[in-house]
């Protein structure tokens, strides 16, 4: 105990035990094992962070990336064709393995529980959790191969998650073929670099951001557990888009036709203050410019056509070499770490709750996009794969989501030309169809069975 809090004291962060005396035996015990995970060298690294950076550093040039176009052209036909191929056989294969990531801690929706747990579907009010399932298990169908479903938490929602997929008995996939893993947690800071304290006997912790996937993936021993399965490629995909298709054959194919170690989903962004990060180059490197650090005039330009220049808006959608993976992390994983700056509830010398301006020390997955020594990016229709949600109300909420689900739904009966479905008494039209049923039109067409035409009443399709 004494080692532990020289250390502390030594590298200027004894202040984590002012309250030691206060505590009672087993306050001192959490705080002291808490206190021995704590990995000192990067809290002093993030410390650093915090020191004002040189002003005069010349802002890098910013460059689109090269698309894969949602309509393909000219001898784009045939290669999508043989992508597509190629995607139909590594997920019969079962080359393909799922990483989602629900770690974060859904702050800005504001629902008490993981954001997983939140409920979507227009009629079943299917939870986000209960949508990406449905795609996992189509897929399976698909394709007759086993899927392996690797979903990352983090401590803040680890248990809940657990108990809500054991409760919905796994949503009916194969309970050895889902898989748990926890990210990191790191300390948050105060502006002078001080951990911050949540209670007298526990230190503020944050996950590590979403790039903290790929060391976790590793450390917990899953990423070997895909590569033993045979898995070649990891489809990554975000907790808050029930519309990201991650069994997609033609990304999956042109990824693999690319030799590519990381790849990108995009949607074309048209609104240029749209809150989404697009995919650029830097410095010859391709990455993610987040919405704040694309300069206005980049952020404004259109080409000869009127589109924007930067319109490759980020979905969070990839593809990931396990091979990339395990490379990355063999020696220690090395992304930049990005810092976020909030109002945090902490406790203050005095010993009560305050809120105080804290930093939080997160890395992000697109950054190793800069270490893919190939990448593909697939544009991709927004209304066919991306509605995210964030917020509680207004642009991507739970509201918005609902009403893309039913429009896409609702365009794919109109064009059977069946009767439309019923609306409910705000004219959000009652239809929802099960991704086991079918994920697109065509497949709609095909799938709608007879006795539904005499049922146009009939709105769940499954
Ligand atoms: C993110 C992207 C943005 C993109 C948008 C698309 C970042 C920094 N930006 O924005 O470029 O256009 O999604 O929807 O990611 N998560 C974890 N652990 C963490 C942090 C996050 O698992 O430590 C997960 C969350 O559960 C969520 C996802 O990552 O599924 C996105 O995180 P969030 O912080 O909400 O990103 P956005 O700001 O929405």
């Amino acid at each position: 105990m004494t080692d532990l809090r020289q250390t502390f004291q030594d590298a200027d962060q004894g202040h984590v035990f002012r309250f030691w005396n206060d505590l009672s035996p087993a306050s001192q015990s959490k705080l002291m094992d808490q206190a021995g995970q704590v990995d000192l060298e990067l809290v002093g690294l993030h410390r650093s962070l915090l020191a004002p950076g040189e002003t005069n550093v010349e802002a890098p040039q910013f460059h689109p990336p090269e698309l894969f176009p949602a309509q393909p052209e000219g001898e784009q036909i045939p290669h999508a064709a043989k992508a597509h191929a190629r995607g139909v056989q590594l997920l019969d294969d079962g080359k393909v393995g799922f990483v989602l990531v629900a770690g974060g801690q859904g702050s800005r929706l504001g629902f008490d529980g993981p954001k997983g747990m939140y409920p979507v579907g227009p009629v079943t009010d299917a939870s986000l959790f209960a949508w990406h399932a449905a795609r996992l298990k189509a897929a399976a169908i698909r394709h007759g191969s086993k899927v392996h479903w690797y979903v990352m938490t983090s401590a803040s929602n680890d248990g809940a998650t657990r108990e809500y997929f054991a409760e919905q008995g796994h949503f009916g996939l194969p309970e050895d073929q889902v898989h748990f893993f926890c990210q990191a947690m790191v300390p948050a800071l105060d502006l002078q670099g001080r951990i911050l304290l949540a209670a007298k006997d526990e230190i503020f912790l944050a996950p590590n951001g979403h790039g903290g996937t790929l060391h976790a993936l590793a450390q917990s021993g899953l990423l070997r557990h895909a590569q033993d399965q045979g898995i070649e490629t990891l489809s990554y995909f975000q907790v808050d888009n029930p519309l990201a298709r991650p069994a997609c054959p033609l990304f999956l194919g042109l990824h693999s036709l690319a030799g590519a170690g990381m790849s990108s989903k995009v949607v074309a962004k048209t609104d240029p203050n749209e809150k989404v990060g697009v995919l650029g180059t830097a410095n010859g490197q391709l990455g993610c410019i987040e919405y704040s650090d694309l300069p206005a005039e980049s952020r404004d330009a259109r080409d000869a056509d009127g589109d924007l220049v930067f319109r490759a808006g980020n979905i969070a959608v990839h593809a990931l070499q396990t091979e990339f993976v395990d490379q990355l992390t063999r020696d220690g994983l090395d992304l930049p770490w990005h810092l976020a700056r909030k109002d945090m509830q902490v406790i203050g010398d005095s010993g009560t709750l305050e809120s105080t301006a804290g930093v939080k020390f997160e890395t992000f997955i697109f950054d190793a996009l800069a270490k893919s020594p190939a990448s593909v990016t697939l544009e991709v229709e927004r209304r066919l794969e991306f509605s995210p949600v964030k917020n509680a109300q207004g642009s991507d909420s739970p509201a918005s989501c609902r009403l893309h689900m039913t429009e896409l739904f609702a365009g794919w009966l109109q064009a059977t030309g069946l009767p439309e479905a019923q609306r409910d008494t705000q004219g959000l039209v009652l239809l929802e169809v099960d991704p086991c049923f079918a994920e697109d039109e065509v497949e709609f067409q095909k799938r709608l069975p007879a006795q539904a035409a005499k049922q146009p009443k009939g709105t769940l399709y499954k």
